[in-house]
This record gives C-alpha cells, structure tokens and sequence, in this order.
C-alpha cells in the first residue's frame, strides 16, 4: 500500500488515501448526505437544577442522535465541525473502507474548525454500533461526544419496541460542572471512573413500555473509563447479541460484563403488570446502582420470547487455525519514555503505557511504523498479553475477531471488536484480515489510549 506522507496528508495529495480529504470536501456539496451530524458546544441539564456548562455533542441542541443505518445499504453521514478545535468521527465495530474509518492522519486529516468532511460506506453487518471522536478523544468523549448508531437486520426480528440505552458517567461536581476529566496517577493504573452515571444524557430515567410487550434493549457502553457488570432485573430478559454479534444461543442478562466500547443486545418481555418494574442495574462492591427502570403500561400485549426469528450471524469470515500465523503483541508499562508530542488532536503530556514496549508518540502526521503487517486474505492468531496489573478493554479497528482462549477462564466463543484483557490476561484471538488499511489497535480506556497504549496494524496485498 502507498504510505502516506504528511505532505499528501496536509494537502489533499496524490496518494489513494489521500484523495478522500479533498474527496469528502468537494462532494458534501454536491448533494444532501442521508444524515448529518454538527459538532458543537451546548449547555445542557444533566443534575437537577443544574446547567452543564461546556458540554459536546453531535447536535446542537441535546445528546448526540441514535443514528439508524440498514445492513448492505450504501450511506453518507456529513459531520461539520463547530466546535473552536479538530475532532474526527470513528464509527466503532464497523467494518468499513480504511479512509471512512475516523483516524487522525492514520486515515485522514482531522477535520478542523468549520469544516466538514462527508464519510460514505455500505455496513456489513448488522446490530449495535456507536461512534465517538478520534481526536482529543478523552476530552471530546468526556464532553458528551459519544452516540450509538444501530444497523438494522434485513429481516425484522419482530420485537415491539427498539431502546437504544447509552450508558456512560460524566465527571461532575455538585453544581454540574465538569471536574478535571482524569487524573495522572489514575491513568497509569485503571484510569478515572466518573461521578454521574447516566442513560441517553440522563440520571436513572424511567422508560415506559407496553405491559407484555417484547423490547429490544441495545445497551452501549461508551464510557471512557468504567468495566462493569450489569443485569436487568425483572421480567425475562435474555442476552441475543454481543458487540454487534449475535449469540450462538441467547444468556439470561445477568453477570453480563461490559467494558468501554462495548454493546449488548437484549430481548426483553415486559411483565404483564404495572406495579412488576424492570431495572438495568450496574452491580458496584460498594452498592448496585439502578440505571434506568422501565415500567409495564396498559393491558399486556401477551407476547413470548420465544416468538423472536433469531438474529442471523454477521458475515465475518472464519479464521483457517490450522494455518494461522500467530502474533504477539505485550501491553505493559511504558518504557522510560518521552511525553507524547503536543497535536492538534490534543495530548495528555505523559506517557504510562505500551504495545509491544513502543508508546505511542501522538496523534501525528507520521509516518509511523505499524506493530504488525499482515496480508490481505490470511488469517492470524493474535495473541493478546497483559503483563500489567490492570485490565484493558483492547480494540481493534476494520476487522471482527473471534476469541479462542485465555490463560485464566474459559471464554465462549464470541465474534467482537473489543476483549476485555483481564489484568495478567493472555488471550487469543482469531482473525481474518480482510480489510485492507491502517487499523488503529488500542486500549478502550480513554487514559490508556492517550498515553501510549495504542498503536495499528497494517493490513496489505
Ligand atoms: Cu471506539 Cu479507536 O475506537
Ligand atoms: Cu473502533
Ligand atoms: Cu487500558
């Protein structure tokens, strides 16, 4: 593949990656996107009687917009920047061409103030997805700026009710201001937890649903920082679908670990009576934390679980394991290192962490190493080790794994884009790399990510 230069990168170049930063300038012009999201500044209640100052989001007046796409259908999503600084939109899990993947400089040139860049692709698969900035990521994402966005199956699974639920913590002090968003000595550990748990912008909100009904609760875990165990209490409720993938055979939504990055899927069957509340619950050592209830309304509609077509499994292809390469990569501390270089997609001045002992210098024009090539069409067994003693939820842009095993627990077989590495964890995981690009290969923990723990692997013919 062509390498870009930062020439080609500052100026639109020649290089084939290149011509999409003037590709999606020119063309948001022509013709009205299919969606459009702005990114600015608001002011916005998130405790009451109270008014966040300096909040961010996709839209201008609230939380960021549910964005709805179709499985195999071709979309333009144009993002105009309001804000007075760069950011860049990364669409999580999507398995979509490297220059619409929202990498800064990676894939493109950060988008800068008053720009626009129109991102174009055809989703794969279906399910839950969400999408952030890639730039000052840990502010952005700390100012609000995460948003789900859901790719319908091609059939109807038959559920009544669609509820997209954003879960994620702001950190706030009494008045709801925003307090520092991390802090050093917590982001060279397990990163800094927030003070205000939220569900779509909101402190434990009540849902009303149809008594009886069949719900399908999409939870996504876009919070910079927290790993937790969540469980619906109440009704029946069944876990169909993990990071965008379905189950095998659907779990009881109990013990379900999500960690930054990730989603579940839930079929949920309201119970028949108004006075039997539902709650998605966050189980905390120090006290369980209702998130959100949900209350039966009206005459039960009398519908069963067992009514739902289960979800069809998403076109990822199968790694051959007999002829895998397989891959080490180490995350560990950093290496005495420099401070990350100042960007105009911010630095958080230290670096903690590394992928195979190299931190990461910063969101820069580059050029950079990748930690690994791979070949286009092959498969590889990338085998994943913690030799810290924190865990971290790794992500792995453009392309879906399987996992294998692990070194301390036995692991069903999921299909995801994001693994919780347990803290001395090794595991491995199976993939095929399809896609070619640069892939940003980084820990989902905002603090981790920005003081070294990420880093990408290429993917070429
Ligand atoms: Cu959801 Cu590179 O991130
Ligand atoms: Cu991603
Ligand atoms: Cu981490």
């Amino acid at each position: 593949m062509t390498r870009l230069s930062r020439r080609d990168l500052l100026l639109g170049g020649t290089g084939v990656l290149g011509a999409f930063t003037l590709g999606g300038l020119v063309s948001a012009k022509a013709q009205a996107a299919d969606h459009s999201l702005t990114i600015a500044s608001l002011d916005h209640g998130i405790l009451p009687e109270t008014v966040t100052q300096g909040m961010m989001s996709f839209a201008a007046d609230g939380p960021p917009p549910v964005l709805r796409l179709k499985r195999g259908q071709k979309t333009s999503i144009d993002v105009s920047n309001a804000l007075n600084e760069a950011s860049v939109v990364h669409w999580h899990g999507l398995r979509i061409a490297n220059a619409m993947d929202g990498v800064p400089y990676l894939t493109q040139h950060p988008i800068e103030t008053g720009q626009s860049f129109r991102y174009e692709f055809t989703p794969p698969d279906a399910g839950t997805f969400w999408y952030h900035p890639h730039c000052n990521t840990l502010e952005q994402m700390s100012r609000g700026l995460t948003g789900m966005m859901i790719v319908e199956e091609d059939e109807d699974p038959g559920f009544d009710e669609d509820l997209p639920l954003n879960i994620r913590d702001f950190r706030l002090g009494g008045d709801g201001q925003f307090i520092a968003f991390y802090k050093a000595r917590n982001a060279a550990r397990g990163g800094t937890l927030g003070t205000v748990s939220t569900v779509n912008w909101k402190v434990a909100p009540t849902f009303d649903l149809a008594a009886g009904s069949l719900v399908r609760l999409r939870l996504a875990v876009t919070d910079i920082t927290r790993v937790g165990t969540y469980e619906i209490t109440g009704g029946e409720a069944q876990v169909i679908a993990i990071d965008s993938n379905p189950l095998p055979r659907p779990v009881p939504a109990k013990d379900l670990i999500l960690s930054p990055g990730q989603r579940a899927d839930i079929a949920l069957r309201v119970p028949d009576r108004e006075e039997e509340p539902v709650t998605l619950r966050l189980k905390r050592r120090n006290g369980d934390r209702d998130l959100a209830t949900f209350r039966p309304r009206g005459q039960s509609l009398r519908r069963e679980l067992r009514e739902l077509k289960p979800l069809q499994p998403n076109p990822v292809p199968e790694a051959d394991l007999a002829n895998a390469e397989v891959m080490e990569f180490v995350f560990g501390w950093s290496p005495e290192g420099d401070a990350p270089q100042p960007s105009i997609c911010g630095t958080l001045g230290y670096t903690f962490w590394s992928i195979n002992r190299k931190a990461w210098p910063g969101d820069l024009p580059g050029p950079f190493d990748p930690l690994a090539t791979l070949k286009l069409g092959k498969s590889y067994i990338l085998r994943l080790r913690n030799e810290s003693p924190n865990a971290h939820p790794i992500h792995l842009h453009g392309v879906s794994f399987r996992l294998l095993q692990s070194n301390k627990r036995k692991l069903p077989p999921l299909v995801t884009d994001t693994a919780l590495l347990l803290e001395e964890e090794t595991l491995d995981v199976a993939l095929v790399a399809d896609n070619p690009g640069d892939w940003a290969f980084h820990c989902h923990v905002i603090e981790h990510q920005k003081t070294g723990l990420t880093g990408f692997l290429r993917i070429e013919a």
